[in-house]
């Protein structure tokens, strides 16, 4: 089935395609016209649910990031409030999914460009009869799905792969940390892993729990860098505490500050060393 980008929320509701107003934001100067077929749902959580699309308008696998808007008052969703609350509840739960896209699709823009963080493609903006707008996200596609499932198949990596992905993961911190970007949800599960390249690369993804601070304290940065820590150890180097890693980057939690880029130089050292 081919959509167009304006009916993004077809799998939750029968409303017909022709019901919707296609009105689409490229992010650059692309041509505004860009039509789709889902192939595959990826991932689904609390706030959007993740599709493998595809589409004549691009080269390559692409994914949109469909935020949980509810598609109608008739959405199952509300199916116990009366009609009055119905109205209320609806445009709640839609002030909640234009909140949470809206957020993500903030960072998202300003990690732009960056290494090991997910890169965005477009911002798409649909429009219905009785619907407000709703605002999805198309970014790339990692053909290895997330580290967690990886790190489960036993798949021997080598120290050359392991420290690759240490360093993208490495990489896409410091650039979200100075972009002022604090993860909340740092998981392995967040973890985007791709071979395309020829090299198993790892990706931060999933920006729906960060915040944007204004003052980023060296706890917060601690913090981040102890999570991202524990899933480079436990599934990439599959040890509990004291791995290479630990040996190479050398961190002292007791410091009174640190820099995230000195870690990563030393990575970057150490993978120059491998044979
Ligand atoms: N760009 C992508 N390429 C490949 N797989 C992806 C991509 N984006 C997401 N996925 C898959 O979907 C899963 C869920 O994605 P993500 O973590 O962004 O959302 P979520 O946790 O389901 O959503 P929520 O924000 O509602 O918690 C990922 O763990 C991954 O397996
Ligand atoms: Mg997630």
């Amino acid at each position: 089935m081919r959509i167009e980008a304006a009916i993004v929320n077809r799998n939750r509701d029968d409303t017909p395609a022709n019901q919707m107003t296609p009105c689409i934001w490229p992010i650059e100067g692309e041509s505004i016209h860009f039509e789709y077929e889902k192939a595959a749902l990826l991932g689904e959580g609390g706030q959007k649910c993740c599709w493998k699309i595809t589409s004549r308008d691009v080269a390559g696998d692409f994914v949109l990031l469909e935020y949980r808007y509810p598609s109608s008052l008739h959405d199952d969703r509300f199916l116990e409030y009366d009609d009055c609350d119905k109205e209320y509840a609806y445009h709640q739960a839609h002030e909640v999914a234009e909140i949470n896209s809206d957020k993500e699709i903030t960072i998202l823009k300003r990690l732009r460009g960056l290494v090991g963080a997910l890169q965005l493609q477009r911002v798409i903006q649909c429009k219905g009869n009785d619907f407000r707008p709703q605002i999805h996200a198309i970014v790339d596609f990692h053909n290895r799905g997330n580290l967690k499932e990886f790190s489960t198949q036993n798949i021997s990596l080598s120290t050359r792969e392991k420290l690759g992905m240490a360093i993208d993961m490495m990489k896409g911190l410091c650039s979200i940390i100075d972009n002022k970007i604090y993860l909340t949800d740092i998981k392995a599960e967040n973890i985007l892993l791709d071979d395309t390249s020829g090299r198993l690369t790892a990706t931060i993804c999933d920006f729906c729990n960060a915040d944007i601070l204004e003052d980023f304290t060296i706890d917060d940065k601690k913090h981040n860098l102890e999570c991202l820590l524990d899933i480079i150890r436990r599934d990439i180097f599959k040890a509990n505490y004291n791995c290479d890693v630990d040996n190479i980057i050398q961190y002292d939690r007791n410091a009174e500050d640190i820099c995230l880029r000195d870690f990563l130089y030393k990575l970057v050292g150490a993978l120059n060393n491998v044979a």
